[in-house]
């Protein structure tokens, strides 16, 4: 490869890393495996090694993957998870690990310490648990502060939420030191995974990938409460040399173990790679039966001394290694391929498999995305063919044993109309799918739209997939506002529905009647608009009326509003189907505008404070500093050393908060500033910012 090609493909890749980076860490939805997230990584530090004129500061080879709600998509709104908390640094910064598939690698990484150190050694072995990574501040063996790792240099607060894991001491005992920090990782045992999971589908919310998304969606949570219930549990495996000094890391997890701190009793001191090796083996099998998640051992370096010596590299310990297990596989036969068709009339094939166990699930069905992922693959009814869970809980079919294709088997045809309403299928320029058109006519789309429309994001109405089907059945229902003309007499026709049933259904489409308006422009289904943009969307005009009339140019100007969801608003709105609908929902007495809100009195509490705004709030920004100036403060466009502290929403600026870690500013969320205010119900005797606690970095 030339450095001009080179520099194309560090690019390319740069960019997909980036991506999935952000799926992985602030999303909690990732979308491709973590190996074939590694080996985009590995190939990008390749290329940099062979032209390092191309290493950028902020190429990902140079930085520690980033969770903070601040960077990135923010709120994913399939799993609820939290926008708003306050950002504080790491007194020391939080590394990631270098990690490697291959034992080969392993044994260059012992060679490596052998030569640098040239004296006798010992590693310690231990798990690597998959979960998120925490980092708690014990102060006179309290427990003061969690953070997230974040972007290894400034972490989200969680303190809240994780004073509700059941196994983490909010005091400890014995002979503690003053102040310290320790860090490890947050998890969801499989059996709250699969409880939660559960949970989630019977109420028709998306389910959890893997328990890794689930612990770090958990730990995101708004409502402290809601956390105790997960499940979550800690274990925790390093504290920083810079905090406490010790002259081996065992030492250190024993210590912590003394004070009543959780840590792992499944690590062992190892002198050489044979040792290593015979770790490593003795987990990859032994770990299967582990109540939960890890994938892979961590190496480190165990004598103190020694890993000062090694140091670390701008990313990670030059004393630690991860080596990684692949994600299991299974070899299995395609019976049948199904095409299913979406609420938006997307055709997706799905190959039903012979069922097969794979990490403790049986796997019947994998996803083949589209037509072109089933060229790609050239998979074929009869075909043997390695499955994985990679980061979706959809296992994926990951290639195709050739040499044990039947004979004759051919390839399949996709096909050419709606397998349920026999319309022939289209497909737009730029789109992967295939799309049934015939909106009004096909069954799963119309039951597809209501099912949406009624969801618990959406409208909140107690019907599920199978009420639905029977009020489709019956022909009682075909758009949402049919719903609305449902009487009990009607209900009770539905198999099994008795007075209470038919009452409670009643009951809760009368309270839709008070759900704001940016969930009822949610639920209207319109291509494009999930829950956050159609809330940007409702505040910025207010009304329903102005959405439809509003022109292109106006769309665009809304936050998070691009050329693609504004052509589906002005489709949406174009098509007199839709006009006549949100009529009915209208004279049904669904809330169509935002409720007026009150005007809070001023007051002098932000008096003599300089604020600095940045990123989405619940209310525009233009009304946040209109609320400061309200109560005295004063707005400023940039952060310097006389900001009083950084008010932050949903992805602000990520210099802005990294020159507050720089100059220990503080950054607060909305949730904490409101509070602040007078006019809030949780008024606060004082100002955080005002009682000397603000953190400096290093
Ligand atoms: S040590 C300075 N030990 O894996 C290095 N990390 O991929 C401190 N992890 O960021 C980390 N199990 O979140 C360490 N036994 C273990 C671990 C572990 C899981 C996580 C941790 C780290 C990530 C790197």
């Amino acid at each position: 490869m030339d450095r001009e090609e080179a520099k194309i493909r560090i690019e390319e890749l740069r960019e997909a890393i980036r991506d999935n980076s952000r799926r992985y860490y602030v999303d909690n939805a990732p979308v491709i495996s973590d190996y074939d997230f590694d080996h985009l990584m590995y190939e990008l530090e390749d290329l940099e090694k062979a032209f390092p004129d191309l290493v950028t500061p902020d190429s990902p080879t140079q930085r520690v993957g980033s969770d903070l709600e601040t960077q990135g998509a923010g709120v994913n709104a399939e799993t609820g998870v939290r926008r708003e908390f306050a950002h504080y640094p790491h007194r020391f910064p939080m590394l990631s690990l270098g990690n490697t598939y291959s034992i080969e690698e392993v044994e260059a990484f012992a060679q490596r310490a052998d030569k640098a150190l040239e004296t006798s050694f010992t590693y310690c072995c231990e798990l690597k648990f998959d979960g998120t990574a925490i980092c708690l501040e014990y102060r006179g063996g309290r427990l003061y502060r969690a953070l997230t790792r974040g972007d290894g240099v400034v972490g989200d607060d969680v303190t809240d939420n994780v004073r509700r894991i059941s196994n983490i001491p909010q005091q400890l005992h014995g002979d503690y030191p003053a102040e310290f920090e320790i860090r490890g990782e947050i998890l969801m045992p499989y059996e709250a995974f699969d409880r939660l999971n559960r949970e989630r589908a019977a109420q028709e919310e998306a389910p959890f990938a893997n328990p890794r998304n689930a612990a770090s969606g958990s730990l995101k949570l708004l409502d402290p409460e809601e956390v105790a219930h997960r499940g979550l549990w800690c274990t925790l495996y390093h504290i920083p040399a810079e905090s406490l000094s010790f002259e081996t890391h065992d030492q250190a997890l024993r210590a912590a173990e003394s004070w009543g701190l959780p840590v792992s009793d499944k690590r062992r001191i190892c002198r050489d790679i044979d040792e290593i090796e015979a770790y490593i083996k003795e987990w990859d099998t032994a770990r299967k039966a582990l109540p939960y998640a890890t994938d892979g051992i961590v190496i480190k370096i165990n004598e103190s001394a020694f890993q000062r010596t090694l140091g670390f590299t701008a990313k990670s310990p030059r004393w630690a290694v991860a080596y990684k297990f692949k994600a299991e596989q299974a070899l299995t036969r395609v019976l049948s391929i199904d095409y299913q068709v979406g609420r938006t009339g997307a055709v997706t094939p799905v190959a039903n498999l012979e069922p097969v166990l794979l990490s403790g699930t049986v796997v019947k069905r994998a996803t083949l995305n589209n037509a072109d992922q089933m060229a790609l693959l050239d998979i074929r009814v009869g075909d043997s063919v390695y499955v994985e869970k990679g980061g979706e809980i959809i296992p994926k079919i990951t290639s195709v044993e050739l040499s044990r294709r039947p004979e004759g088997a051919a390839r399949p045809e996709f096909p050419a109309l709606c397998p349920d309403c026999g319309t022939p299928l289209v497909r737009e320029e730029d789109e992967a799918k295939w799309f049934c058109p015939n909106t009004d006519g096909c069954p799963t789309q119309i039951q597809g739209r209501i099912l949406h429309f009624v969801s618990r994001k959406a409208m909140n109405i107690l019907a599920g997939e199978a009420t639905v089907e029977q009020l489709y059945n019956l022909g009682l229902v075909r758009t949402p506002a049919d719903l609305y003309d449902l009487t009990k007499g009607r209900l009770l026709m539905l198999e099994g529905w008795k007075d209470r049933s038919a009452e409670r259904f009643l009951e809760s489409l009368h309270a839709s009647r008070s759900v704001p308006f940016e969930r009822v422009l949610f639920a209207l289904g319109i291509r494009y608009v999930g829950e956050s943009t159609a809330r940007e969307i409702a505040r910025h005009f207010g009304g329903i009326d102005a959405v439809a009339a509003a022109s292109k140019e106006e769309l665009l100007a809304v936050q998070d509003v691009g050329e693609v969801i504004a052509q589906s608003v002005k489709d949406f709105f174009a098509d007199q189907r839709h006009v006549i609908e949100i009529e009915r929902l209208k004279a049904a007495g669904l809330k169509m505008s935002l409720e007026e809100k009150e005007e809070g009195k001023g007051s002098d509490v932000l008096a003599g404070m300089t604020i600095v705004v940045s990123g989405n709030f619940s209310i525009s920004r233009d009304e946040m500093k209109a609320l400061i100036e309200r109560h005295g403060g004063r707005n400023s466009g940039s952060v310097s050393g006389k900001t009083s502290f950084l008010l932050a929403g949903e992805k602000p600026g990520p210099e802005k908060v990294r020159k507050c870690a720089v100059l220990g500013v503080k950054v607060m969320g909305e949730a904490e500033f409101l509070s602040m205010l007078p006019d809030a119900d949780t008024a606060a005797e004082k100002a955080p910012w005002a009682d000397g606690e603000l953190t400096l970095f290093g």
